[in-house]
């Protein structure tokens, strides 16, 4: 099956587990594409969900498919939300995200959800422990000083540029992909990013995820965090 067949089976499985009357956390990227997508023909038929998009990307392909939404502010909190991840370890749970940008959304959306929901083909999967650059948005006000301080935790930091320019979050901030190397203790060095002045957030999802649904060969593989 092809990359993008795998990525659909990961979403279509995790489009089953969400019930009428639901309040749903809709992802950004290729693979949580599909969910909406997936959602989307759903609601074609008669589920009655309300939508909160992780970007304004997501949020116009769900408004093209119909898909009912609201602010994030608009509801109490969410019953399940389906994202991808650039990195998973399913020892650990922890996740990598924001290759995509809209790691502050994401974030915020997953920090108001019962049940977060990683969907992923096996390229994603972290054989031992997360080793990806970790993307970091930071205010475009003395942003390479905040460049400066993430150096100094030991990253090599690169600002994220895009068609020449740098790239402007949904936020309207700047992201430095962040190598780091292979990551020991991860929520360290989340919690060392986190007390920068200058940044906003960081996309390592540490005690977030609650489900990780795995697509390969074989089929896609559910793995609960505790379980
Ligand atoms: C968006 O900011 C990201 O967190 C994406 O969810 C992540 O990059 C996965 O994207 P793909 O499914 O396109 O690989």
């Amino acid at each position: 099956m092809s990359a993008e067949g795998l990525k659909e089976a990961a979403a279509r499985l995790a489009v089953t587990m969400i019930n009428n009357g639901m309040r749903v956390g809709l992802g950004t990227g290729s693979t949580a594409s599909h969910a909406v997508r997936a959602l989307g023909e759903r609601v074609a038929t008669g589920l009655t969900v309300v939508g909160v998009p992780t970007s304004e990307a997501t949020a116009e392909l769900a408004r093209s498919l119909g898909v009912p939404l609201a602010e994030l502010d608009d509801v109490p909190g969410l019953d399940l939300t389906i994202d991808g991840a650039d990195e998973v370890d399913l020892g650990s749970f922890a996740v990598i995200k924001g290759f995509g940008g809209a790691l502050l959304r994401e974030k915020l959306v997953a920090l108001a959800t019962t049940r977060q929901i990683i969907i992923a083909d096996e390229s994603k999967v972290a054989p031992s422990g997360l080793t990806k650059w970790v993307p970091v948005e930071v205010v475009p006000f003395g942003a390479r000083h905040t460049g400066a301080a993430l150096e100094r935790l030991g990253a090599r930091p690169t600002l994220r540029r895009r068609d020449g320019a740098p790239f402007v979050t949904d936020g309207g901030n700047l992201i430095f992909d962040c190598d780091f190397g292979p990551l020991a203790d991860p929520a360290a060095t989340a919690a060392a990013i986190k007390a920068i002045s200058g940044v906003v957030e960081h996309g390592l999802f540490i005690g977030i995820v609650e489900t990780v649904l795995v697509a390969g060969a074989s089929g896609v593989r559910t793995y609960r965090r505790g379980g």
